[in-house]
């Protein structure tokens, strides 16, 4: 008998394809998984259905075939709210995320709406603030800060619903090279599991241990972002690309 209590995955991805109301398929059957605590980049070219599959895992499309589900509960329409709790996605565009006049209020949009408030609706805030290191800008109205800033601003509205997953589209894109650093220090801080659609090859490399490439609606590759980023053959066939120079064997990764 196993005594090894099996932890339940942060996500399982099965047979999951989709075509969009005009007849275009975007996914052809994908299927993975992404263990408790895993930070794992989605790799692919422009086109490939990186952004689709995003949008399956909070129920924002559905209808496909196949099943998502998070942390054992299948996304659905049964229970949308606990799935969009479990779930936090950070969209490539913080404004489409921050609408509130404060900082603040925008923090506490999602914990208000699940029940949250009064002293325990504030350190919630709080804490979810000083996590991406935006305390201080607490009563700022969110238009009056760098998209830099604002970007961590959405993050921290979606770690303030404690999700059992973080995923973030295109976390590096706009910043400049400190807030980048700044971000990465952030991400690899928290104790949460990431999956992370990026074309920024190196930021994946520094962040995550294991990558998917996406490609034409299927998993071409999965396994370690190393490997897989010094496989010439694979980068080719899917259109990625490593900077100039960049040599993925010579980075040492934080874990
Ligand atoms: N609303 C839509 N209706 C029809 N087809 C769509 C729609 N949105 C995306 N597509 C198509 O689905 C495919 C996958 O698009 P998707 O946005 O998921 O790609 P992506 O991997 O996120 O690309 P990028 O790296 O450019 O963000 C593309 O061929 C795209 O043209
Ligand atoms: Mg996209």
């Amino acid at each position: 008998m196993d005594l090894v209590t099996p932890v339940t995955p942060s996500l399982e991805v099965a047979g999951l394809a989709f075509a969009y109301p005009d007849g275009h398929q975007a996914l052809f059957g994908v299927d993975f998984t992404v263990g408790r605590g895993e930070r794992v980049a989605l790799l692919g070219p422009n086109g490939a259905g990186k952004t689709t599959l995003v949008l399956h895992l909070n129920g924002i499309l559905t209808g496909g075939a196949g099943t998502v589900t998070v942390a054992g509960l299948p996304v659905g329409k049964q229970h949308m709210a606990e799935i969009r709790r479990r779930v936090g996605i950070v969209f490539q565009d913080p404004d489409d995320q921050l609408f509130m006049p404060t900082v603040r209020e925008d923090v506490a949009f999602g914990p208000a709406a699940a029940g949250l408030k009064g002293p325990e609706l504030e350190e919630r805030v709080d804490r979810a603030l000083a996590q991406v290191g935006m305390g201080e800008f607490k009563e700022r109205p969110p238009h009056h800060l760098s998209f830099g800033q604002r970007r961590r601003v959405a993050v921290a509205t979606v770690l303030a619903m404690e999700p059992e997953i973080l995923v973030l589209d295109e976390p590096s894109s706009n910043l400049d090279p400190a807030s980048r650093r700044e971000l990465a220090d952030i991400l690899r801080s928290l104790d949460v599991t990431v999956l992370m659609v990026t074309h920024d090859l190196p930021y994946a490399l520094e962040l995550c241990p294991r990558s998917l490439v996406l490609s034409e609606g299927v998993i071409a590759a999965d396994g370690r972002t190393a490997e897989l980023l010094s496989d010439e053959e694979l980068m080719r066939a899917h259109r990625l690309e490593l900077p100039f120079g960049f040599d993925p064997r010579s980075v040492t990764m934080g874990a």
